[in-house]
């Protein structure tokens, strides 16, 4: 048995990116390992939050992780901030971080690049993202692969510590999904579709009502060619889609491109809409009965218990190790 770690930010609603990338692969884990699932919202709070849109997002994600198939008595699902050992580990990480490796996060150059008053807490991000990890002596951490350069620094950051100090960090592996691993925007396909794009066509959020979904869809950025054809290069609009309805149905994409041949954009579209929502349906019933019950608090009580004595544990070893305190 392994141990597993993943975390999500609360910077909006979630995508069907981050299910099909992060989400999915969370669910199918917990059968054969100890898993810890994370409501990262340190880390949404490295960009301006309004704070009640935060709280309203922050349990918003609890519920769909649990609706998703996550099953509190399989994991542990609980709050990064109600863990108090994540940010005292990360500020030991970021002592031994060093700033040209922090300035080459790609995640960090596209969110601060033409933006005024970029927060510090958006360029040490990634020392937080390792602290979260080490944390719980994690051996994989099933992301998207838009997180694999923040891994690798993890990584790294785990061994440096382990060879300056001492054995401490278990020294992470990370899983990404062969199919999904990167879902692009509807509207702009060589950009990755996120959560908080401001463009809320780009982007299918997994509490849209079908008809959102079907137009979002519908009006996604194709090309005039008209064949269904996996081409990442020249076709990134209709090859997005065929990643997306290949994910939500488990069909192979060569398949969808024989079905489609001689279809046109249209009923391919429409049918990409219909596997969407064949997946997002039963997900969306549970979300309903969820997000305003009391079995929401207790499952995240009972996770900040659990995930505070693992994490405790490997901060006390950090702390001798680096010598900080009195024992
Ligand atoms: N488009 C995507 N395709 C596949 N996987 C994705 N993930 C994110 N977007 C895609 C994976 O979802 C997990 C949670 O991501 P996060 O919230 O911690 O941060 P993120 O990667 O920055 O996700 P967003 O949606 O783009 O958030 P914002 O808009 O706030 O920056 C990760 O495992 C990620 O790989």
């Amino acid at each position: 048995m392994k141990t597993i770690f993943s975390g999500i930010q609360p910077s909006g609603t979630l995508t069907i990116g981050n299910y099909l990338g992060a989400i999915r692969q969370f669910v199918q884990l917990q059968n054969e390992h100890d898993c810890y699932f994370c409501i990262v919202d340190n880390h949404a709070i490295t960009v301006p939050q309004d704070p009640a849109t935060l709280q309203h997002n922050i349990r918003s994600l609890a519920a769909i992780y649990l609706a998703s198939g996550i099953n509190p008595e399989k994991s542990t699902l609980f709050i990064q901030s109600e863990v108090s050992a994540h940010t005292q580990l990360s500020w030991m990480l970021q002592s031994i971080s060093y700033m040209g490796e922090l300035e080459r996060m790609t995640q960090f150059k596209d969110k601060s690049s033409g933006k005024e008053g970029v927060s510090s807490a958006l360029f040490t991000y990634p020392a937080l993202m390792a602290a979260d990890i080490l944390l719980y002596q994690t051996n994989i951490v099933p992301v998207g692969d838009d997180q694999t350069q923040h891994l690798e620094l993890t990584r790294n950051l785990a061994q440096r510590f382990n060879n300056r100090y001492k054995e401490t960090f278990a020294v992470p592996e990370i899983r990404v999904p062969e199919v999904g691993a990167r879902i692009m925007s509807l509207q702009e396909p060589q950009k990755k579709m996120s959560k908080s794009d401001e463009n809320e066509k780009g982007f299918i959020s997994m509490l849209d009502s079908p008809k959102k979904i079907e137009k979002k869809i519908k009006s996604a950025v194709t090309d005039s060619e008209g064949i269904v054809k996996f081409d990442k290069e020249n076709k990134p609009g209709i090859s997005n889609l065929l990643t997306i309805y290949a994910s939500c149905t488990g069909d192979s994409i060569e398949s969808l491109e024989e079905k489609y041949k001689d279809r046109g954009y249209g009923e391919f579209k429409g049918d990409t809409a219909k596997a969407v929502l064949h997946l997002l349906e039963p997900i969306q019933d549970k979300y309903e009965q969820l997000i305003n019950s009391n079995e929401l608090d207790q499952i995240l009580d009972q996770g900040t218990k659990k995930a505070t004595e693992t994490a405790n544990k490997t901060l006390k070893k950090a702390y001798q190790a680096m010598g900080l305190g009195r024992k």
